[in-house]
């Protein structure tokens, strides 16, 4: 039976062949993307993974609902496994934000599931890491966003050599293009839909033929080489600006810059609008997100009208480019003491000095049946034990270096004090 195409299996290291995943190289992710998020303050929230339908159709546009993994369930409803994040969390915020204080700052580490081409860095399923702040308005917010992806990137070892921040505005963008259709007729008859077909072209234009995009941007009333001007102005908005002077105080200058490239493809984004690249441009975004300040309002039918921004950074391509700039640790499966059970009669007190070792903090295994005391020692090696221990009677117990071959006899009970 084999896995699904796009789908991961996770084994613990040394990996058993190269079309699996480190489950221990994920670990370190996720504990990673943790501490950094709750130095910042972030409070970690989830989701369910299932979710209905209609959360994702109407408010995160077409590209995400043509992925989405959806079906009817037995009880005939409508639902879909989640392919992002944000929605789920403009639901539960419209639900319950009048219980937290604002700004909201939270934090998420969901799995998520799309139903994409497979090609390099993008799987039908991936982790992602989400960091939002809701109920802020000022670019300082924004500012404080970036500077955690900024710091999460660090986190792993990736500096400033490594890769860049393209800030973006769809304020801007949304200038241009209402320039650029006034007096054409019809005006724009589809309102926003015209609109949103035009930011989709430009989160193309890296990707998609250029004939192809001039094409398209023609029939929308626009020219590829105005499109390439303005990107090449690069002029940042008074919002942008306000971002790059605080993250300049940060000392993270070099980290950050405009690049009108950037719009994103999921409808709901507003105003700033970022990504994360690897400063080489050879794999997908590493991140990406911006402000949605709509968002909430539109999902809780009028209700709740709160500002928000957030960014996702997935798995993905992060281990890609952790692995080719040689960032990853290596996990090598250790442990701290070995209980040799050299007395079959001493079994049941070597079960407890294992135990009150494990309790004092220590990695700790024992073989869990008779075996040859030689056979014991030979997987202490190989589970590269850093200490054996073997209850000699009732009372003292022999602990053993095994590299340095030193061995000392104490009482069990300053068994734990003495490995310390
Ligand atoms: P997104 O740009 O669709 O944004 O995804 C964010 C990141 O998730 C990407 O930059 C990429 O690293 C990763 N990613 C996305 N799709 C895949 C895939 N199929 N395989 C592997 N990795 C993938 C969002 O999802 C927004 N909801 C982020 C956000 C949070 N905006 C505001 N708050």
């Amino acid at each position: 039976m084999e896995r699904l195409p796009g789908f991961r299996d996770f084994y613990p290291e040394p990996l058993p062949h190269t079309d699996v995943w480190s489950a221990d190289a994920r670990q370190y992710i996720f504990e990673k993307w943790r501490s950094v998020a709750r130095r910042f303050h972030f409070r970690e929230y989830d989701g369910p993974p299932l979710e209905p339908l209609e959360l994702f159709t109407t408010k995160s546009g077409d590209e995400i609902v043509g992925q989405l993994y959806n079906f009817t369930d037995k009880g005939n409803r409508s639902v879909a496994l989640r392919p992002e994040m944000t929605p789920t969390l403009a639901r539960m915020a419209a639900a319950h934000e009048r219980n937290y204080k604002k700004p909201v700052k939270w934090f998420a580490i969901p799995q998520l599931f799309r139903y994409e081409r497979q090609q390099k860095g993008r799987l039908r399923e991936h982790f992602q890491f989400n960091a939002d702040i809701l109920g802020e308005t000022d670019p300082a917010a924004d500012a404080e966003l970036i500077a955690l992806l900024i710091d999460t990137l660090r986190a792993f070892g990736l500096t400033e050599r490594d890769f860049v921040i393209r800030l973006s505005s769809r304020n801007a963008w949304q200038d241009f293009y209402t320039k650029g259709r006034r007096g054409q007729s019809p005006a724009a008859p589809n309102g926003g839909k015209e609109e949103y077909e035009f930011f989709q072209v430009i989160d193309k234009l890296d990707r998609a033929p250029e004939s192809e995009t001039a094409r398209k941007l023609s029939a929308l009333g626009f020219s590829l080489p105005d499109v390439r001007r303005f990107i090449a102005s690069g002029a940042p908005t008074p919002e942008l600006d306000a971002i790059l002077r605080n993250l300049a105080a940060r000392g993270m200058k070099d980290f950050a810059r405009v690049d009108y490239r950037v719009i994103r493809g999921l409808a709901y984004y507003t105003g700033v609008v970022f990504e994360a690249f690897d400063a080489t441009g050879e794999f997908r975004a590493i991140a990406g997100g911006g402000r949605y300040d709509n968002l909430i309002k539109l999902i809780s039918g009028g209700r709740v009208d709160l500002p928000a921004l957030g960014f996702g950074m997935g798995d993905v391509v992060l281990l890609e480019l952790l692995k080719a700039r040689k960032l990853l640790p290596s996990f090598d499966a250790r442990v701290d003491v070995f209980v040799v059970i050299q007395d079959e009669e001493l079994r049941l007190q070597s079960l407890k000095l294992a135990e009150d070792l494990r309790c004092a903090g220590f990695v700790v295994d024992y073989p869990l049946t008779p075996s040859k005391p030689d056979k014991q020692y030979k997987r202490a090696r190989e589970l590269k034990a850093s200490f054996t221990a073997r209850l000699e009677s009732d009372e003292y117990v022999r602990i053993t270096n095994p590299e340095s071959r030193k061995e000392i006899v104490v009482g069990v009970g300053d068994a734990a004090n003495h490995l310390n």
